[in-house]
Parts: C-alpha cells; sequence; structure tokens
C-alpha cells in the first residue's frame, strides 16, 4: 500500500530548482513547509537577500500532510492549559493565533492564492456519555474567558451525523488546502526572484564567528542568519529532550452522508482521544489515531479510521491515507525564536497546531531579525527553562526513550519469515541490521542504528519507512533520511557482514 495526501492531487503543478554552486545571503531558510515558506515572503519583503533550501519538495513534508484546519483554539483542552498558564497568557496564546489566521487570510486575498480558503466554524463535542463532562467544563472555561462560544445541545444538526451528543461551537475558524497555500506562495516569490529550492538537502551546517555555511550535496550557502523551519531542529538539539514525536494518520473518502455544514469537528468518543472531521469538496477527511514514533501499527491506525468512516458516514472507496508527524512540547507551548548567543532560530513543538503557530512563528522570527519587539516573542521564547511545567512530561517522554533503548537490544528474529513490505531489526555479531523486503522480493539491508543519537529504528509497515522512536527521524526503505533530527543517511552494512547478510538473502528467498 502506497500513502499519499489528498492535497498532492495539485502537486506537479509547481516546480522548483535544487540549489548549486556557491552563495552568500542574509537569511538561509532550511525547510519549505508552512513555517519556512511564510518566513521566506516576510524576509524576503524587507529588501535582504534570502533564500530557502528544501530536502524533498516545497509542501510536501508535514504541512501537507496536515488537516488543512486553522484555528485559535488548540488541541489541548483549556483545562490542561490552565493547569501550567495563567489566564492572560492563554488569551495572548489564542491572539496569537487568531492574528496569524488573518494573517493568512489577508496572504491569500493579496497574492491572489487559490487555495479553498474559507471561513468556518469550530466544534468540539463528546461522543459519548463520558465525555460530556470533560466538554461541559470546556464549555464554562471558554465563557469565562471571554470566548464567543455556542452550547450544542443534544440532537443539534451538526452533531447528527456525528452521533455527537452534545458540543461547543466557535465561529470565524478557517479551513484551505495547505499544500495549494504553500506552494503558490513559494511559486510567486521564487518568480520575485527569491532562492527557494527543492531536492535540496543541508546536510551541514559550519558556524563561522561570524556567520553559517550550509552545505547540501551540489552547493554552499553563506548566511548571516539561518532559520531551521524543519519542523525540529536538525542535528543535536538540546530542545529533542523536551519534545515528544507522534505520528498520526489521515484518511480521505468519498461517503454517502454529509455533515450538515463545514467546518472543522473534533470528537471526542474516548477520553484522551480525539477524531478530527472535514470535508474537503466531495471528500470526507477523517484524521486521528496517533502513536508515539516507532511504537505503534500504522496500519491498524490508519485501519481505524476507515471503520470510523464507514459507520459514521457510509464511505466507499477510501481515495487517500497517509501519515504525518508531530512533535509534542512538554509544557504545551512551541520553542521558537533565537538560539541563545547566535543568530540561528529555530521553530517547533507545535503539536498538531502548527499551520497556525508555524505562522506565528513566521511573524515572530521575522522581527527578531529586524530588530523589533515581537508581543508574542517572549512566552513562546525557545531558550526558555519550564523545568516545573515541563517535568512530568519531560520524565514521561525520557523513560521511553530509555526503555526503547533496553527493549530493542534485546529483540532477536528471523529474516526468514519477512513477507513484502515487512523490516526487521535482527541483531548479528553485535551489529543491528535494518532489513526490509519490498514488493518484488529483494531484501534491503541498512544499520538498525538511528545516526542521530543511536537508538534502534523500527519498521513502520503502512509507510514502508523505518522510524526512530527516539527522537522521531524517519528513513525511507534504503535508508534515506526522510525526516526529524538526522542529517545523515542509516549507515551502510560492512562488506564483510553484508557477504553474510547476501547469504541470508539467498536462503530467504529460496
Ligand atoms: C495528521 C496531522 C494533521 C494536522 N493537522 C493540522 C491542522 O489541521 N491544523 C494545524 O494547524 N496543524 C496541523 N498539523 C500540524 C502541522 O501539520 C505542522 O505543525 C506544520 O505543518 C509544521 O510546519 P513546518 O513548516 O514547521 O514543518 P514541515 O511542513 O514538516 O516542513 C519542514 C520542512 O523542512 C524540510 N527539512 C527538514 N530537514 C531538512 C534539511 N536538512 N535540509 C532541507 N530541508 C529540510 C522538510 O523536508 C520539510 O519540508 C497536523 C499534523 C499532523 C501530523
Ligand atoms: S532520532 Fe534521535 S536517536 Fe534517532
Amino acid at each position: 500500500m502506497e500513502t499519499q495526501s489528498i492535497w498532492f492531487e495539485s502537486q506537479n503543478n509547481f516546480k522548483f530548482s535544487s540549489f548549486e554552486g556557491k552563495e552568500e545571503v542574509d537569511v538561509a531558510i532550511i525547510g519549505g513547509g508552512i513555517t519556512g515558506v511564510t518566513a521566506a515572503y516576510l524576509l524576503s519583503q524587507t529588501g535582504l537577500r534570502v533564500k530557502l533550501l528544501e530536502a524533498g519538495r516545497i509542501g510536501e513534508s508535514n504541512t501537507g500532510r496536515s488537516t488543512g484546519n486553522l484555528y485559535s483554539v488548540v488541541d489541548k483542552f483549556f483545562e490542561e492549559l490552565k493547569s501550567k498558564y495563567d489566564e492572560a497568557t492563554i488569551l495572548t496564546i489564542l491572539k496569537s493565533r487568531e492574528e496569524a489566521i488573518n494573517f493568512i487570510e489577508k496572504t491569500i486575498q493579496t497574492l491572489n492564492i487559490d487555495c479553498d480558503f474559507k471561513r468556518v466554524p469550530w466544534v468540539r463535542f463528546s461522543g459519548t456519555k463520558e465525555m460530556d463532562d470533560p466538554i461541559q467544563k470546556e464549555f464554562v472555561i471558554a465563557q469565562e474567558l471571554g470566548l464567543k462560544v455556542e452550547w450544542l445541545e443534544e440532537g443539534h444538526e451538526m452533531l447528527a451525523p456525528l452521533q455527537g451528543r452534545v458540543g461547543m461551537k466557535l465561529d470565524n475558524q478557517a479551513q484551505f488546502n495547505p499544500y495549494l497555500y504553500v506552494a503558490g506562495v513559494a511559486d510567486i516569490l521564487s518568480h520575485q526572484g527569491c532562492g527557494i529550492h527543492e531536492g535540496s538537502r543541508v546536510n551541514e551546517i559550519e558556524k563561522n564567528e561570524d556567520s553559517f555555511t550550509l552545505t547540501t550535496d551540489k552547493g554552499t550557502l553563506v548566511t548571516r542568519h539561518l532559520i531551521e523551519a524543519t519542523h525540529t531542529p536538525i542535528g543535536i538539539s538540546a530542545l529533542q529532550t523536551v519534545l515528544g514525536p507522534y505520528r498520526e494518520y489521515g484518511i480521505a473518502t468519498q461517503t454517502t452522508k454529509r455533515l450538515s455544514q463545514d467546518g472543522i469537528y473534533w470528537g471526542h468518543y474516548q477520553k484522551g482521544k480525539v477524531t478530527s472531521v472535514r470535508h474537503y469538496k466531495d471528500r470526507l477527511l477523517v484524521i486521528g489515531e496517533p502513536h508515539k514514533v516507532g511504537q505503534g501499527s500504522s496500519i491498524e491506525r490508519m485501519g481505524k479510521l476507515k471503520n470510523y468512516a464507514r459507520e459514521y458516514f457510509g464511505a466507499e472507496d477510501i481515495s487517500h491515507e497517509w501519515g504525518g508527524q508531530h512533535y509534542r512540547p512538554a509544557d504545551l507551548l512551541p520553542f521558537i525564536g533565537q538560539r541563545l548567543g547566535s543568530r540561528s532560530y529555530v521553530a517547533t513543538g507545535f503539536a498538531t497546531d502548527g499551520l497556525t503557530y508555524g505562522t506565528v512563528a513566521a511573524l515572530i522570527i521575522k522581527d527578531d531579525i529586524l530588530g523589533i519587539q515581537n508581543p508574542y516573542a517572549e512566552i513562546y521564547r525557545s531558550s526558555r527553562i519550564t523545568p516545573l511545567k515541563s517535568a512530568y512530561k519531560f520524565i514521561k517522554e525520557n523513560l521511553n526513550v530509555v526503555q526503547q533503548y533496553a527493549g530493542d537490544y534485546l529483540r532477536h528474529d528471523s529474516v526468514k519469515k519477512l513477507r513484502a513490505d515487512e523490516g526487521i531489526v535482527v541483531n548479528e555479531n553485535g551489529r543491528r541490521y535494518a532489513i526490509n523486503k519490498d514488493q518484488e522480493g529483494t531484501l534491503h539491508v541498512c544499520s538498525g542504528i538511528c545516526p542521530h543519537m543511536g537508538c534502534i529504528v523500527h519498521w513502520n509497515e503502512g509507510e514502508h519507512s523505518w522510524d526512530c522512536p527516539c527522537h522521531g527521524s524517519r528513513f525511507d526503505r534504503l535508508g534515506n533520511v526522510i525526516e526529524g533530527p538526522a542529517l545523515k543517511s542509516l549507515g551502510p552494512v560492512y562488506e564483510s557482514q553484508e557477504l553474510d547478510i547476501k547469504r541470508r538473502q539467498s536462503e530467504a528467498q529460496q
């Protein structure tokens, strides 16, 4: 099974060259998702020389795998936010997000980008009796915060197709096609002389006295300012210890039933879990079923989403299914801004709210580079230390990482049992080999050790990738980096052992 996001249907309309040669700029941006492209748009307008380097295709990574919802609230319940932050901080968060949505709308109008943007309501509802109380509580807190929320009684037409019981609604949120937005902005920028390059993975960053040197396969870029708009910082960063990497899934399908009106619908059918539903043209999108990277079955999770679409909406053929990644920050807020003592900037920890947070980040970083005081910079400051707010989550995420180290080193299995599109890590003479079989029966072998910080990778059977449970690096079946902090691919296998593996390959194929 190949997975593809619904947003890539129009992918081939946009093409950007790869970066070659040697150049010098004022600002280099690594990453062509919503964060990087928005930053490129904002900064190129100021007259600075800007260049954006994207490893894959513009907008193709997590931005193009999102649900395309824009909302000022966040995925976490207000109750959880209130356990860590006072009312003023929560209102500041909401305001920063609302302004970012307005900015996106204005940009779409200014640049005339056709990306199906429209204002819609956001609805959070309970799908079971046990979730009625938490939703009721959320409604009360939202009212106390001064939000113009509306209560949806049992039997309300907006809840009926979702078998929702009660809910709350907030108007004037938005939806769009995130890929068309990002690729559309990038396309206009590249025609205005801003360097936008895809197929240009940055393999190395060297910090000089007053600049950075970035190296790709074909070029070298020297820059005064460096923005890592890479979703999670690349290379080794202390921030990775306070970020939990998760995968989450989406499906798109035609259905016999429709929602009563377009909107962002978040259903709580059980505690701690949300199923997100929306329409895009004639299709229904169902998003959810997260698990920590490398620790869950993508096939099983996508299966649950398909069952939901069939049971609640009479879904027919599933046209698209895909996975995306997100990084949950330990203290619930993203990390945005300048790294201490350097002119490099990070933007990470967006959880599943990053279309808006990525835009907030670009606005903050632009101001930071221009020396303008941004009213939201302080709450998201990347160099903040919040030991108490992060403590429990930090310990939990890192205990989980330690368990991954211990558990994996005890694992052993046989290559012979591998079926097509299965993968396994085997321990041979003290070395770990990541082995997967493709549809043609060919076995692909690379190192099973993640080059970032040495965890063991896990096979993702739905997306055919090697996923690292520690900080979320992912590699394709040949070991090339797909995403995450790792800068290098999974190492090659030593020749002598390659012979050994080849022997076992032929045994397995017999
Ligand atoms: C299933 C799912 C649904 C979601 N739905 C929503 C939603 O409805 N609303 C919302 O607000 N948020 C949503 N999110 C979150 C949102 O998708 C992300 O937070 C957001 O897209 C992050 O944007 P970004 O630009 O920071 O990262 P990305 O879009 O991941 O872009 C980072 C880019 O950096 C590039 N890169 C990485 N390393 C290098 C390198 N070494 N050299 C060059 N390039 C590199 C990558 O290739 C990538 O293109 C969802 C997330 C998931 C997983
Ligand atoms: S991503 Fe950090 S060890 Fe793999």
